[in-house]
């Protein structure tokens, strides 16, 4: 692992995983960097190939995986699983940790500068890749983000609460602004991609319906819908102002269950969240409490102020 100097305060962050974390943001000020130049730094956006998912890869989604991976060989992380590889790489035979990683989220975004992330999630590391990646969401010992945006931020939880850090670009550091994020139970914006209502379940359409009848129908208030498409972008709005964001299953061949993935986009977003007071589930029940059955796998994804999930929990009762 390349040693970087502390990057982040230490007083929040586990003393074990303190090197796993700097050398994550250390990498993330360099992949800043790198955004930030825009096609100064080359054609970020550029398809180079494809991942394992059928995700189109960027020029920048191989770039950013590379620099994560280089920079944790060899140090505290034995396996790195990532969107951008197809199976799980041993990167350090005696790491303790499983750490799994979308290098960059929002690809689609690269080319028109809207704000893109990081996402990671890590485990206590057991023998081999499927048993460490492939468990409880729950079992989670560390899950966050790091934010490409206006500000560049860290978003990130050990089991005791959600912190932000936002990085100084002058000091080239990151700095607690807050030790306790709650995502705010009232809101009136819900995030999901409208141009697949007509793939979706009774029960999703049940529930945006409401929202869409506004003041005289059911929910009896007038909702606002935001979409970026990225996951990273959603997660730190909703967690900052408030309300829900839904990628369900829909009736797309390879759609069934939605389009994000367990292991590094939904259990570490559902770790944030719920850590943060807010819930997340597949539509009906628990992230945390569901598995993985391969590294890419996919599942519904529904969450934010805890009384709309709930309210979409019910909907599928309600239709069961
Ligand atoms: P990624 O760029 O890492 O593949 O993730 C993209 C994901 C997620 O960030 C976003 O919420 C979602 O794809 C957008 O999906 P649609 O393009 O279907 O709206
Ligand atoms: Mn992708
Ligand atoms: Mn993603
Ligand atoms: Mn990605």
């Amino acid at each position: 692992m390349t040693t970087h100097p502390d990057v982040l305060p230490h007083d929040l962050i586990p003393e074990a995983l303190y090197p796993t974390l700097s050398t994550l943001c250390a990498v993330s000020i360099d992949v800043a960097g790198v955004i930030a130049r825009g096609t100064l730094s080359g054609a970020l956006a550029e398809q180079v190939g494809e991942n394992t998912d059928g995700d189109n890869q960027k020029a920048l989604d191989v770039m950013a995986d590379e620099m994560f991976e280089a920079a944790l060989r060899g140090g505290d992380v034995r396996w790195y699983g990532s969107e951008e590889q197809e199976d799980a790489l041993l990167l350090s035979e005696n790491g303790k940790y499983a750490l799994a990683i979308d290098p960059l989220d929002g690809s689609s975004n690269i080319d028109v500068n809207v704000s893109i992330g990081t996402i990671f999630s890590i485990f206590d590391t057991k023998e081999g890749a499927e048993e460490s990646f492939l468990r409880p969401a729950k079992e989670q010992i560390a899950g966050g983000y790091i934010l490409y945006g206006p500000a560049t931020c860290l978003v990130v939880t050990f089991g005791n609460g959600t912190q932000q850090y936002i990085l100084d670009p002058v000091k080239g550091v990151f700095v607690l602004v807050e030790a306790a994020m709650q995502v705010p139970e009232t809101s009136k914006e819900f995030a999901i991609n409208a141009s697949n209502y007509r793939h979706w379940t009774k029960p999703v359409r049940a529930y945006i319906d409401d929202c869409l009848e506004g003041m005289n129908g059911p929910r009896g208030k007038d909702f606002n819908m935001r979409w970026v498409g990225s996951l990273v972008a959603e997660t730190h709005r909703i967690l900052t102002r408030g309300g829900i964001f839904l990628y369900p299953g829909d009736s797309r061949p390879g759609y069934e269950n939605g389009r994000l993935r367990m292991v590094y986009e939904c259990a570490p977003i559902a770790f944030v969240i719920e850590q943060a007071g807010g819930m997340a589930t597949n539509g009906e029940v628990p992230i945390l409490d569901q598995q993985a059955t391969t590294l890419h796998g996919r599942i519904p994804l529904v969450f934010g102020s805890t009384d709309k999930v709930q309210r979409v929990a019910d909907h599928h009762t309600l239709t069961a």
